[in-house]
């Protein structure tokens, strides 16, 4: 068995980051409710716990607290943002409003003779995210770093193991924050790196096989890189249960539908192909918002899911290759929804299968790509960009017609062929119609088309990213190219906004 971090969630957006993060320092763990018992914590057994943050205030009655018998189990913990605020707060420290809220990177001086910091330099800088702070430690605790405005960024009571911070080591942002974490890992948790990608394959195919038992599974494939690697996990842990359905909404890009067929059909699974670009689009028909294009698209999805599913015998579970990031920006109970992702906030309420397998539904892209790796996916295959399950529904502004879908294609296309032959570096990079016309000139003649925008940006986790600086000339020759070749597009623009504030995709 592989030595364990409890993760315990009140309420933040990062928790999954966090616990990425431990496994990236090859520790495996665990993400339970903030309001555990101690009885299941014994059965787990931890290493150490981490408390996640949460957009709470301590001090309110109804915020998330935590048991202080969880804290007095003699396992170290290590409370992050609010977990660092209801630490001290659990332990009898005081926490108040700040006077000046800290928000994003900020310079930090931390002790480097504490486990946490060890090894590292003084200065550090931390991403801030809070209108509260430690005001007063509890018996026994001491400040091991501080910023400008926050005296206690980072507390310690060595002899109970118990360690806090008030920025984010999850993020990257924090550009030290995985060492501080593998500092309390190791150097106070005790940890000793027992676990690795191989444990993670294991541990998910354990986990299906729990869940299917003999079930039948339809997988709603989109030859994108995440159902394509939830493909081959199922395939590997439930061999002959599987039925691969692959819907092709008319929102693919150029020719991509024929190339999914071509690269699944010959596999030892069984592939079905669903032509339903008339279907969707007559759903999308006259739709403008992006909110209820993205409900739709998953709705039809499951519609046509539901429907193959009755044409083969006795099929139980829908897969979907659904990943971390698809989760936590559609929102759950207590995190902000930003967009729902189709494979996510589209379900409906009364799904007919029994259950829904979402194998990587905790994974990074990034791990993502590396289990493909070792699951025997071509490198070629697993490194391609990420394409959202709506597809080009979400790359086209107002409404969809099969016009604006054959621009777009071809406008992608041109781009992409462009990228690939400058050699750009880019994690994802795509065009978008945007739903804005503008006045040009061709030869003696008015035009009057449509504004095309390219984004390329770079991202490991696709949380955050910041656009790629492509060169002018580059810019300038794929320009031309779509103006010259793709009828109904008269300007060109570049996108050049990170996320955050913006998001990768348009809608
Ligand atoms: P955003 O636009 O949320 O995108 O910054 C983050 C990453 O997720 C992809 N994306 C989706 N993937 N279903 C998916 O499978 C969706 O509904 C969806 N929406 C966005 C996006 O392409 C980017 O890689």
């Amino acid at each position: 068995m592989n030595q364990t971090i409890l993760i315990l969630d009140f309420g933040g957006q990062y928790k999954e980051l966090i616990a990425r993060r431990v496994r990236e320092c090859k520790v495996y763990s665990v993400v339970k409710p903030g309001d555990i018992s101690v009885d299941e914590i014994k059965k787990i057994s931890p290493i150490g716990i981490i408390l996640t943050g949460g957009p709470n205030s301590v001090y309110e009655e109804d915020s998330p607290h935590i048991d202080k018998a969880v804290l007095e189990m003699g396992i170290p913990v290590l409370g992050i943002c609010y977990g660092t605020q209801l630490l001290a707060y659990t332990m009898g420290g005081k926490v108040e409003p700040c006077s000046v809220s800290e928000y994003g990177k900020t310079d930090m001086s931390v002790d480097t003779a504490s486990l946490l910091y060890s090894g590292l330099d003084k200065c550090q800088v931390g991403l801030m995210s809070h209108t509260d702070q430690i005001t007063k430690l509890p018996c026994g605790f001491k400040s091991i770093a501080h910023t400008d405005n926050c005296p206690n960024a980072s507390i310690e009571n060595k002899k109970l193991k118990m360690y806090g911070m008030q920025f984010h080591p999850e993020v990257e942002s924090t550009p030290n924050g995985t060492k501080f974490i593998k500092n309390f890992l190791y150097n106070v948790c005790g940890a000793t790196g027992d676990y690795n990608l191989k444990d993670l394959e294991a541990r998910l195919i354990e986990d299906i096989r729990a869940q299917v038992g003999n079930g039948q599974i339809l997988l709603a494939l989109s030859g994108g890189v995440d159902s394509s690697v939830c493909a081959a996990l199922l395939s590997k842990a439930v061999p002959g249960q599987l039925h691969c359905v692959f819907v092709d909404h008319g929102l693919m890009r150029k020719d991509e539908g024929d190339e999914v067929e071509a690269a699944f059909s010959n596999k030892n699974l069984h592939f079905i192909r669903v032509n339903a670009k008339n279907r969707f689009l007559g759903a999308l028909n006259g739709v403008t918002d992006p909110e209820q294009k993205r409900k739709i698209i998953g709705a039809e999805f499951i519609k046509v899911f539901e429907e193959e599913s009755n044409k083969l015998p006795d099929i139980k579970f829908l897969a979907q290759g659904t990943i971390y990031p698809d989760v936590i920006e559609s929102g759950g109970s207590k995190a902000a929804t930003i967009k729902s992702h189709h494979n996510v906030g589209g379900l409906p309420e009364n799904m007919k299968f029994e259950g829904l397998v979402e194998p990587l539904r905790g994974l990074f892209k990034d791990e993502v790509r590396a289990l493909g790796r070792q699951l025997g996916l071509s490198r070629a295959y697993v490194d391609r960009q990420p394409f959202p399950g709506p597809g080009l529904g979400v790359r086209i502004m107002g409404t969809i017609d099969s016009e604006k879908i054959e621009i777009l294609q071809n406008a992608d296309a041109i781009f992409r062929e462009e990228i690939k032959n400058h050699r750009i570096k880019a994690d994802q990079y795509f065009a978008v119609l945007t739903n804005t016309r503008s006045v040009g000139v061709v030869g003696d003649f008015r035009t009057y088309d449509y504004t095309v925008a390219l984004r390329a940006v770079k991202t490991s986790d696709f949380m955050t990213c910041e656009y790629v600086p492509i060169p002018h000339k580059v810019l300038g020759a794929v320009s031309t190219r779509i103006v010259n070749e793709v009828k109904g597009v008269g300007r060109i623009v570049y996108d050049i906004t990170g996320k955050p504030p913006a998001t990768i995709e348009w809608c």
